[in-house]
């Protein structure tokens, strides 16, 4: 047996599982199989068996050996939710809400998604590449493999499509998995009536982002003040005419609709959720959209943490991603992710390590291939310094305890 890397000795084997469950809901999200003294074979760019280590073959060599004692092995991050194109970041709004302003005053006042769109207009499709490709190597440090990139700082057909074609190139010229969402119905801009702006949504951006295939997804902010439900209905509906699935930005500011819509659209994901009750919670029951908490963002704004435990207690699946933006979320750290979910939501650390692993993988269609520890699958890992326990990671919180990555069977780092 001649295998490419044979990680050996590890403490724990993280998600592991041989055969494909779906999306893992309500009480068995508390449950994490976790291998112990175990081995890890890697061949071709994928996870080719696995086990404990009285189960190795005494004859097994591979090119790369790696002694993981005292040391967990996780399969990578799923993020799926990301806004990490941007041109600049927007710490002049940090401090204006460290002094009060809440968001809607911060866009009112020239800041927010038209401040990011202003900047993103001006910079060459090049270097914008550029500035994404720091935050990809930062997110890759931090522990994740697969990333869902938006759009929706463009807000004009072209700034839209340069957008969605800098995603493109990170999926090509990063080792990370990468999907695509056009989120053009992020604000209105200055120069147009709202109707004016969903007519260019419907009739310019979905065709022309549809000709050139550079969306898998399409995503509304559905919220007061920006987009109602059903111009929310109305746009995603456009969007899957043309083979572009619904996610939605649901429910972050107010009872907006957005898991409505979500639900009505039958979206992979209603995302944000702040502000639902059990009404909503009633709407996602009967459906498969993926309820995805985004924790980052309600800590930068001081907003109320998603409804973790009744969302978990009423039989759903929950999902966690980071949201990485300029103006809500400026950390793509996943780590740092299942910190928050664990302090500020009441999430075990089983339940948010589930939730950001396999369930982020289901809300991206990629649970075939990524979000666990299975042969045949992407062998996308992570091993940690050495740890006492799965439950430290996310009780360090801040600290990185990545020793080593492996995406697509390549050690990166
Ligand atoms: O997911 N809520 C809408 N969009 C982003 C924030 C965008 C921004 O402020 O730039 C979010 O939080
Ligand atoms: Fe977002």
């Amino acid at each position: 047996m001649a295998w490419d890397i044979l990680i050996r000795n590890i403490k724990g084997l993280v998600q592991t599982c041989d055969h494909t469950t779906g999306a893992i809901t309500g009480a068995s999200m508390a449950t994490l199989p976790v291998l112990e003294n175990s081995y890890l074979a890697i061949s071709n760019g994928l996870i080719e068996a696995y086990g404990t280590m009285d189960t190795l073959p005494q004859s097994a060599t591979a090119k790369t050996e790696i002694d993981a004692s005292g040391r967990f092995v996780f399969p990578s991050f799923v993020d799926s939710h990301t806004h990490l194109i941007f041109a600049a970041s927007r710490e002049e709004e940090f401090v204006m809400k460290i002094k009060g302003a809440t968001y809607e005053e911060i866009a009112a006042k020239g800041g927010g998604i038209l401040n990011s769109a202003k900047k993103l207009q001006t910079v060459s499709e090049d270097e914008l590449f550029a500035h994404a490709m720091v935050r990809i190597n930062e997110i890759i440090s931090t522990g994740t493999g697969a990333v869902e990139i938006k759009s929706g700082y463009g807000l004009t057909v072209k700034d839209e499509l340069k957008m969605l074609r800098v995603a493109k190139r990170i999926g090509k010229e990063s080792p990370l998995t990468v999907k695509t969402t056009f989120l053009g119905a992020h604000a209105v801009p200055r120069d147009k009536t709202k109707e004016e702006y969903i007519d260019l949504v419907i009739k310019e951006m979905i065709p022309a982002i549809a000709e050139e295939k550079l969306a898998d997804y399409i995503d509304v902010f559905c919220e007061q003040g920006f987009f109602s439900q059903a111009e929310t209905e109305r746009m995603v509906g456009e969007g899957k005419r043309f083979g572009m699935k619904p996610r939605i930005h649901a429910n972050q500011l107010h009872r907006s609709g957005g898991v409505q819509a979500g639900v009505n659209t039958g979206a992979l994901s209603v995302d944000h959720l702040e502000n639902i009750g059990d009404e909503e919670i009633e709407y996602l029951k009967n459906s498969s959209v993926m309820p995805t908490a985004l924790p980052g963002a309600a800590f930068f704004l001081g907003l109320p943490f998603p409804p973790a435990r009744k969302i978990i207690e009423a039989g759903l699946a929950l999902a966690i991603a980071s949201d990485y933006n300029p103006g809500s979320a400026p950390s793509g750290n996943m780590q740092l992710m299942l910190s928050l979910a664990c302090i500020k939501m009441k999430m075990t650390p089983e339940e948010a390590i589930n939730a950001a692993t396999i369930n982020t993988a289901v809300a991206l269609e990629l649970e075939n291939t990524h979000g666990s520890i299975s042969k045949g699958k992407v062998a996308n890992v992570f091993i940690t310094k050495p740890m006492s326990s799965v439950a430290f990671l996310p009780y360090a919180f801040g600290s990185n305890c990545i020793e080593t990555t492996i995406l697509s069977g390549n050690v990166i780092s």
